[in-house]
C-alpha cells in the first residue's frame, strides 16, 4: 500500500469507526455487529501500525489506550476551577435564595438543578472541534493533563461532530465509576485474591491517574458534563449550554430540571432523595445554579466559590438496628470476610439484613460486642455499612465479639499474614468452598469459558465426589453427569461438549484460569506474551520473573510459590494431558516493509503516543530488530522521555546512534 493509499484508508476507518461508536455510546443504536465493528477497528489498528505517522487526532484507537505517561503536564486552568458552597440544611438554601434575590436587586430569576455526581471533576478543552487537553482540578488554579486517559472515556466525543461549534470551549464535568463497573472491578479483584476497593469515587480519581492509558481503559471510566466555558458561545442561561453540550454530544445525566423557585428546588431535592438510589452512579446531593448567565455574572464569586450556584448535599440516611451475629464467608483464595447479620431493617427503600465487615481490623474498630444495636448507613451505596454501635443501647456485661480462630467450612486454623487485612483459611486443597470456588474461577468467561456448567452443577459434582480440581472436569464421563439432579441425556452432552471446546481456548485464558493468586487476566496476558510457554514460566525464577512487564514483587512471589507446590505442577501436567494449550499463539507480527533493513533498536523510556510494545512490533513488521541491552553491536537506541541516565552514557561511550521518536518515524516513511 502506498503513502497516499494508506492516507485514504485511515481516514475512510477512522471516520466510520467513530460514527459506529458515536451511534453506540451516545444513541445507543447499532447499524452493524460487534464482529464487523471488530473487523473495521483492527484494520485501522494494523494500518496505523504500519504507518504510525498517518495516525489521526480524533482516531478511535486511543480508546483502548496504550500510551504511558512517566509524570503528567502540568496545566494553568484558564478559569478557576472553584468548589461549592455547601449545606445539608433546608434554611440554608432559603437563605441563599435571599441572598440571590437580594444581589440581583428584585429582578426575575429561575433556577437549574442538577444531581451533585460524586466522582473526579475534570476540565475538558476543544480546539477546532477535537479534544486536546484534559485536565484535572489540581489545586484549582492548576492541574494535571491526563489526556491519554481521558480519552479512553467512550462516551466522551474525541471530535465534535456537530454544526456550528466555537473554535475553543472548555466543558467541565464528573468521571466517575458506575456502580456496575465498580462492582464487577471488586469481583474480579476479590476472585485474584486483592483486597477489593472501598468506594467508587477514589477509585475513578486512582484510575484517572494510572500511568498506563491500556489498564484505563479496561477500568471503564464514565463522564457526565454539567458545565461550558469559553468567550463568544452565544448562549444565554445554563440550559442553553446544556443543550448546547448535548448536541455537540457530550453525555449529559437527564436527571437535571429548570426551577422557577426555591420550592420548587426543594421539590426536586425531595424527589431525588431516595430516587437517586436507582442512578447509575453514586450522587451525593443537589447543584443549585442560577439559570441566566449575566444574572450568574452580576452575582459573582466569593475568593472560593460562585455565589450563583449551592451545593445541598443528602445526609447518609442511618438506622440503628440489632446485631444477631457475625458470620464468615470463605471465598476462592480462602481470604474470610465476616458479615453482620442484622435484624431486618427498612433503610432508604430497601430492607438491609446483612453488611460487610470487610476484616477483623473493622470489628475491632468498631469494638462489636455481642447484642448489640449498630448504625447502618446507605451513603449512596447499594452495599450498606455497619458505622457504629449504639452504645446507649448496649446491655451491661455484654462480651466483646472474638473475631473466629477457626476456618466455618473446614475447621482449619486460620492465619493471618503480616501486614494483610484479611484471615485466611490455608486448607487450599480441602476446604469446600475453595474447592468449589477454584472451579467457578477457571470456567468463567475470562478463563476457560465453561458456559455449560455453572455454580450449582460444580458444588453438586463436588458433594458427588466427581471434582476436586479443575483437571477432574477433563475426566467426566457421560454416566457420571446422569447421577446430577435435572441433568438428563441432552444436558449431560451439552456440558462435555462445553469442557471439550474449552480445550481451544488460548494459553493466557489456561494461566488465569489456574487462578494463580494474583495473577488477574492482564498479568496473565502479559506473562503469557513474555514466557511464550507453561514450562518455561515454572521455569522461572524469581528474578526472571520480575523482568516481565506489570510484575512486581508480590506477583514474582505468588508464581514462584505457586509452581513449587508438588500439586500445582501434577495440575498442570493433567491439564495438559486433557488437551489444552499451554503455549502462547501469540505471532510475531506480519512483515510489511523492510525499511529498518534488519537494523538493530534497544527502546527506552516512555513514548506519548506508543506503548513499548507496539513499537517493538512496529519495528520487527518494518524488517528490524529489537535487543534488550545496549552494546557495541547495537544500531540505534530509540530515546523516549525519562529514559535512564545510564542506557544513554554507555550508548554514547560506544558510539551507538542514539534517535528520538520523529527521526524513528521517519525512517518508516518511503
Ligand atoms: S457545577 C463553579 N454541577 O461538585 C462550580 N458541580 O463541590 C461549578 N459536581 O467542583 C460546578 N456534580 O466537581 C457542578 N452537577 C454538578 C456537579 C458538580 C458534581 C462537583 C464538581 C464541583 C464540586 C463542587
Amino acid at each position: 500500500m502506498t503513502h497516499a493509499e494508506a492516507t485514504k484508508e485511515i481516514q475512510q476507518l477512522t471516520e466510520q469507526v467513530n460514527y459506529h461508536n458515536n451511534l453506540y455510546y451516545q444513541q445507543n443504536r447499532t447499524e452493524i455487529s460487534d464482529f464487523e465493528f471488530d473487523q473495521l477497528l483492527k484494520q485501522l489498528i494494523d494500518l496505523e501500525n504500519q504507518f504510525p505517522a498517518l495516525k489521526l487526532p480524533d482516531s478511535p484507537t486511543q480508546r483502548v489506550g496504550g500510551a504511558i505517561t512517566k509524570e503528567f503536564e502540568a496545566v494553568a486552568h484558564q478559569y478557576p476551577m472553584l468548589s461549592l458552597g455547601n449545606t445539608y440544611s433546608e434554611q440554608d438554601l432559603r437563605d441563599f435564595d435571599e441572598r440571590v434575590a437580594k444581589g440581583l436587586e428584585g429582578v426575575a430569576f429561575e433556577y437549574f438543578c442538577e444531581l451533585k455526581f460524586d466522582g473526579v471533576s475534570i476540565s475538558l478543552i476543544y480546539e477546532d472541534g477535537i479534544l486536546a487537553k484534559a485536565v484535572t482540578r489540581g489545586d484549582g488554579v492548576r492541574g494535571d493533563n491526563v489526556i491519554a486517559n481521558a480519552k479512553t472515556i467512550r462516551t466522551l466525543p474525541l471530535k465534535i461532530r456537530a454544526t456550528e461549534v466555537p473554535p475553543k470551549f472548555e466543558v467541565r464535568g464528573e468521571v466517575f465509576l458506575s456502580k456496575d463497573v465498580f462492582r464487577q472491578l471488586n469481583r474480579e479483584r476479590e476472585d485474584i485474591g486483592e483486597e477489593t476497593y472501598a468506594n467508587a469515587r477514589n477509585t475513578a480519581s486512582g484510575t484517572l491517574k494510572m500511568q498506563d492509558s491500556a489498564e484505563v481503559a479496561k477500568r471503564k471510566l464514565d463522564c457526565y458534563l454539567y458545565y461550558l466555558l469559553g468567550e463568544s458561545i452565544g448562549i444565554q442561561t445554563h440550559e442553553q449550554a446544556i443543550r448546547e453540550m448535548e448536541r455537540w454530544g457530550f453525555q449529559v445525566s437527564p436527571t437535571y430540571r429548570k426551577c422557577r423557585d426555591i420550592n420548587e428546588v426543594l421539590q426536586y431535592i425531595h424527589y431525588w432523595e431516595t430516587k437517586r438510589n436507582g442512578l447509575p452512579l453514586e450522587t451525593d446531593g443537589v447543584v443549585i445554579k442560577v439559570n441566566d448567565l449575566d444574572q450568574q455574572k452580576v452575582l459573582g464569586f466569593t475568593a472560593k466559590s460562585p455565589r450563583w450556584a449551592i451545593a445541598y448535599k443528602y445526609k447518609a440516611e442511618s438506622i440503628s438496628t440489632r446485631l444477631n451475629g457475625i458470620t464468615y464467608q470463605v471465598g476462592r483464595t480462602g481470604a474470610v470476610t465476616p458479615v453482620a447479620e442484622l435484624e431486618p431493617v427498612l433503610l432508604a427503600g430497601t430492607t438491609v439484613k446483612r453488611a460487610s465487615l470487610h476484616n477483623a481490623n473493622e470489628i475491632e474498630r468498631l469494638a462489636l460486642h455481642e447484642g448489640d444495636f449498630v448504625f447502618v448507613e446507605k451513603g449512596g451505596e447499594i452495599i450498606p455499612k455497619v458505622t457504629g454501635v449504639d452504645l446507649a443501647q448496649r446491655g451491661s456485661g455484654a462480651k466483646p465479639i472474638k473475631y473466629i480462630n477457626a476456618c466455618p467450612e473446614c475447621g482449619t486454623k486460620l492465619i493471618r499474614t503480616e501486614g494483610e487485612a484479611n484471615h485466611y483459611c490455608p486448607n487450599e486443597k480441602g476446604c469446600p468452598p475453595q474447592i468449589t470456588g477454584k472451579v467457578e474461577h477457571f470456567i468463567q468467561r475470562k478463563a476457560l469459558d465453561i458456559d455449560s456448567l455453572g455454580e450449582q452443577t460444580i458444588k453438586q459434582l463436588f458433594s458427588l465426589g466427581l471434582i476436586k480440581t479443575p483437571a477432574d472436569l477433563y475426566d467426566l464421563q457421560k454416566s457420571d453427569l446422569l447421577k446430577l439432579d435435572k441433568v438428563k441425556e441432552k444436558s449431560a452432552q451439552n456440558i462435555l461438549d462445553g469442557i471439550a471446546a474449552s480445550k481451544n481456548a488460548p494459553f493466557e485464558s489456561v494461566l488465569f484460569g489456574m487462578g494463580i493468586r494474583f495473577v488477574g487476566k492482564t498479568v496473565a496476558e502479559k506473562l503469557s506474551g513474555y514466557f511464550k510457554s507453561m514450562d518455561a514460566l515454572a521455569g522461572a525464577s524469581y528474578d526472571q520473573l520480575l523482568q516481565a512487564p506489570e510484575v512486581g514483587e508480590k506477583i514474582a512471589q505468588s508464581v514462584v510459590d505457586f509452581f513449587a507446590e508438588e500439586s500445582n505442577r501434577t495440575e498442570v501436567a493433567r491439564l495438559k494431558a486433557a488437551g489444552l494449550k499451554m503455549e502462547s499463539n501469540q505471532k510475531e507480527p506480519e512483515k510489511v516493509s523492510n525499511a529498518l533493513g534488519d537494523k538493530s533498536f534497544v527502546i527506552s523510556g516512555t513514548f506519548a503516543n506508543y506503548e513499548r510494545d507496539a513499537l517493538k512490533d512496529i519495528i520487527l513488521a518494518n524488517g528490524g530488530r529489537v535487543l534488550s541491552g545496549v552494546s557495541g553491536k547495537l544500531d540505534y537506541l530509540l530515546a523516549g522521555e525519562n529514559m535512564g541516565p545510564s542506557k544513554l552514557e554507555k550508548a554514547e561511550k560506544l558510539g551507538v546512534t542514539v534517535i528520538g521518536i520523529e527521526a524513528f518515524e521517519a525512517m518508516l516513511k518511503p
